[in-house]
């Protein structure tokens, strides 16, 4: 079958590779229909993520199951599914618990309670390197789907693949950002980043009652693309000091919730990596900083963008004196999919108006080119696999 291979910082390329075979009772192979390319697969790319050895990536998907383990019993050969990013058995103690993202079982290898640089972290996710579990991912014309019972939810028939791809990962990691601010209407919710999962985050910002979203990226073709979609006011950091703007916009209070949807490999100065590189840190924290400025007393950050490596100078003095709630961490998609899938054949919400671009996967170097770089005005790249 043909596949994106990760082979090296840098090289991710359209190959020949063996098709995928089922390993374990509970598995299914599924003929993948449409596949997307998520920021958190350019932290590989970048090798801020490390990975040894050659990979099949990609954790967005959705597809057909072509074949069944003889342990499934909620699957059957044709079904139409979405696959959530996170790999979870369902009956360990975290995925009784709703925790699927810490589930015990499915990263053989890696697994432990330090959550470490190099080692012991949580439950596996599908293409995203041997440290995470090993699995080969679904930007490739099939894939091997483990706990196909537990994970994979069926999708009616007459909604689009564009229509309903994105419940995989960034409208359940959007909707987390916003869940864990517990809100009760009418607050004011400021969003930093306006990537993918930024625009989703400010779609559950709307439907979980904000009275005000504010939307804080340097890209201006970003920005238009969240005003034009989700009908949000837009502060450009490179115009507009967008903390005051913040401020000033809540009686001077600050955003009663803020979200980083950046991550580590925000955007930064000379100075910033110089600081980074005599720390050996990756990237920077400027985010979460910006977010624990921008909050109002009291008020939730809540942290989806990636940070893998520690950092010194956390402002721990201004979450402490401001009381801030920081909620962080791999969203549970399955604790909210159910509901989602909902919300999107209710027609509450529209989650295909940010996909810029459909190429096929034999372009796929192309396409992960002009997302790292933010070229062709590229916000979302849908991959199809047959072409
Ligand atoms: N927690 C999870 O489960 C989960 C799931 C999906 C993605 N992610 C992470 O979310 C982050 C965003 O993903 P994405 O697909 O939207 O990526 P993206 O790279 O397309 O978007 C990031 C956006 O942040 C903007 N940005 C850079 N520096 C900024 C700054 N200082 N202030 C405000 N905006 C800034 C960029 O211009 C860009 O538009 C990544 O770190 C990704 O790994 C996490
Ligand atoms: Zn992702
Ligand atoms: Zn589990």
């Amino acid at each position: 079958m043909k596949a994106a291979v990760f082979h090296k910082p840098g090289d991710i390329s359209y190959d020949t590779v063996e098709d995928p075979r089922i390993e374990d009772a509970g598995d299914v192979i599924l003929k993948v229909t449409s596949t997307a390319i998520c920021g958190s697969d350019l932290h590989i790319l970048d090798g801020g993520i490390p990975q040894a050895s050659d990979m099949i990536v990609g954790h967005e998907f959705m597809g057909i199951v072509e074949e069944v383990g003889p342990g499934v019993k909620r699957l059957n050969r044709g079904d139409r599914v979405v696959v959530p990013f996170p790999i979870a058995c369902g009956h360990c103690f975290f995925c009784i618990h709703n925790s699927p993202v810490n589930c015990e079982n499915s990263n053989h290898e890696h697994y432990g309670p330090n959550g470490d640089l190099l080692d012991q972290k949580g439950g596996a996710l599908f293409g995203y390197t041997d440290l995470y579990g090993g699995y080969s991912g679904g930007q490739a014309q099939y894939v091997r789907v483990p706990y196909a019972d537990v994970n994979p939810r069926l999708v009616p028939d007459n909604l689009t693949d564009d229509q309903v791809l994105f419940l995989t990962d960034i409208f359940p990691t959007g909707w987390s950002a916003i869940d864990w601010a517990q809100m009760k209407g009418g607050e004011t919710v400021a969003i930093f980043g306006s990537g993918p999962v930024g625009l989703m985050a400010q779609k559950a910002a709307w439907l979980n009652g904000a009275s005000r979203v504010i939307a804080v990226d340097p890209l201006e073709y970003r920005l238009e693309r969240a005003r034009t979609v989700n009908k949000v006011e837009t502060v450009n950091p490179h115009e507009v000091d967008a903390i005051e703007y913040i401020r000033q916009a809540t009686g001077g209070r600050g955003a009663d919730v803020c979200v980083d949807a950046v991550g580590f490999e925000a955007e930064r100065s000379f100075f910033d990596k110089v600081k980074a590189t005599i720390n050996f840190e990756k990237g920077t924290i400027k985010v979460i900083d910006a977010c624990f400025k921008a909050v109002r007393r009291n008020g939730t950050v809540s942290i989806v963008g990636v940070y893998g490596t520690p950092f010194d100078n956390f402002p721990l003095h201004r979450m402490f004196d401001k009381g801030i709630t920081i909620k962080q961490g791999q969203a549970p998609v399955t604790n909210y999919i159910d509901h989602l899938i909902e919300l999107v054949k209710s027609e509450k919400v529209v989650l295909n108006d940010i996909i810029s671009h459909r190429l096929p996967l034999s372009q796929v170097s192309h396409a992960y080119d002009i997302f790292k770089n933010k070229e062709e005005d590229c916000v979302k790249v849908v991959l199809n696999p047959w072409e």
